[in-house]
């Protein structure tokens, strides 16, 4: 009866809803929503081996049903492009309005006003490791994009990478200035990490939209590595049968993702791992998704067979919830020992819309030593990148004092980007505001039989950001 009545309540709402959409007459779809014969939302990703291919996915309209992608070593000639390969697309159709879900078809009614868009990918495949290379894609024939320089990983050596939680909210109005912050800091960055909730409602076209213009040419450049969040997965109507929360239509279709036959279909292109060098494996969960027994079992032997000198480990419920009354008990239950068997050394998380760190071992605080240093076993952040923001837990992280882990530093109130960089032996890390100032910091050393040092700072010279500290602030969920 009550699920009857919100069902009667939701459907009451849904015409005023349909027109927030901006896709109703009297809000049209603005020109960089609506797919047309050229490409865009391009974005490079990393399927397979990334010392030697790197993939591109583009959209157009649907009068697009072949092209082709072209690629050259990117050299200081004017014509580099002269020695140019071209590689045919895989297109992929996606039907907007009416999505097919177990042999049926919904209406998505945010959607509702769309045509159907195609999705176009092509893998680069044998190429030179630590190369740049100049690629460019292609929409109806003659339609192309801009070339793009995009430089593959190197078997070995220093690497750095972007990392940020959830945007989620204000996507283009507010979320763009920390995405733009942090590739102005380190626009060489050999990748930029979403750790999810990139969008607030997962298959609204209008929002991947926003993420997309927000993002602008950067993932042309630079790999993404999107971590699904909670709000990846939504039902696709309002008061539809189709009552599970599936995954985003346009995951799948936009983001070409390793896959792994050992897993079960609904976790293909979610639960990956990136092998980015001899350096670094990155692991990469869908941890709304409930088959969490599978992931688990997967990550295991993943992390068995990983012989990399740092794993990184990304998923956006968080392991320690930072957020006042949030807690993911069933989720660390069953992921912590795994990260503790394999002393999983820096796990990056979103979810709970404030900032934390903190680590498992003997902390710095723990050892009170005057130079801050420590031994630990397991780093773990939480952070938030987009303008909705949540108090954190009364109790800090004391409640899981139990799982041994201790937290370092905290904010409210603040989004952040994150940058880490791996050379040898030392991780360092840095999580910076939208206005670039260093909030907090670490480095992390590596030593003999894997025992890491941590050292803290210099420590930033920021106050602790909190609510009661900083400027007023209200709800950011309805910001456009
Ligand atoms: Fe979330």
């Amino acid at each position: 009866m009550i699920v009857r009545a919100i069902t009667v309540f939701l459907l009451l709402l849904w015409p005023t809803a349909s027109l927030a959409h901006g896709s109703s007459s009297h809000h049209p779809i603005p020109p960089w929503q609506d797919a047309s014969p050229w490409p865009d939302r391009i974005v490079v990703t990393l399927p397979e081996t990334p010392q030697s291919s790197f993939a591109v996915t583009w959209r157009t309209d649907a009068s697009v049903t072949e092209t082709v992608a072209e690629i050259a070593l990117a050299t200081d000639d004017a014509r580099f492009d002269l020695s140019a390969k071209t590689i045919s697309a895989a297109t992929e159709p996606l039907s907007l309005a009416m999505v097919k879900y177990e042999g049926k078809s919904f209406p998505v009614p945010a959607n509702a006003k769309l045509e159907d868009a195609h999705f176009h990918s092509v893998v680069f495949r044998g190429l030179e490791a630590d190369t740049r290379y100049a690629y460019r894609v292609q929409g109806k024939r003659g339609a192309w994009s801009e070339w793009f320089h995009m430089r593959t990983a190197a078997e070995e050596g220093p690497i750095t990478f972007l990392y940020v939680g959830d945007a989620q909210n204000g996507v283009l109005s507010h979320w763009s200035r920390v995405v733009r912050a942090a590739f102005s800091t380190r626009p060489d960055a050999d990748f930029f990490l979403h750790a999810g909730d990139l969008v607030n409602r997962a298959s609204r076209d209008f929002e991947w939209a926003e993420w997309f213009k927000a993002v602008g040419f950067i993932h042309g450049m630079m790999p993404a590595i999107p971590v699904a969040g909670n709000h990846e997965y939504a039902r696709l109507g309002v008061g539809e049968e189709q009552t599970d929360r599936i995954l985003s239509v346009l995951w799948r279709p936009q983001f070409t993702l390793p896959t792994d036959e050992t897993l079960p279909a609904d976790l293909q292109e979610v639960v990956y791992k990136i092998p980015y060098s001899k350096d670094l494996d990155i692991f990469v969960l869908s941890t709304q998704n409930s088959n969490l027994k599978a992931q688990a079992a997967w990550l295991d032997r993943a992390l068995a067979k990983s012989t990399a000198r740092w794993r990184i480990l990304s998923m956006h419920h968080p392991i320690f919830s930072s957020g006042r009354n949030r807690d993911s008990a069933d989720r660390r239950k069953v992921l912590l020992p795994i990260i503790k068997k394999y002393n999983v050394d820096l796990v990056l998380q979103g979810h709970d819309h404030t900032y934390a760190r903190g680590a498992t071992g003997q902390t710095p605080e723990r050892v009170g030593v005057a130079e801050n240093v420590g031994q630990v076993d397991t780093m773990f952040v939480n952070s938030v990148s987009g303008p909705k923001q949540y108090t954190f837990k009364d109790d800090g992280w004391d409640g899981y004092t139990g799982d041994g882990v201790e937290l370092i530093r905290k904010a409210e109130n603040t989004p952040f980007f994150q940058i880490i960089e791996i050379d040898g032996n030392t991780l360092s890390y840095e999580a910076r505001t939208a206005t670039g100032q260093l909030y907090d910091r670490f480095e992390m050393m590596k030593g003999e039989r894997g025992v890491k040092a941590v050292i803290q700072g210099p420590q930033s010279t920021m106050d602790e950001r909190l609510f009661e500290t900083t400027a007023p602030y209200t709800d950011a969920n309805d910001l456009k």
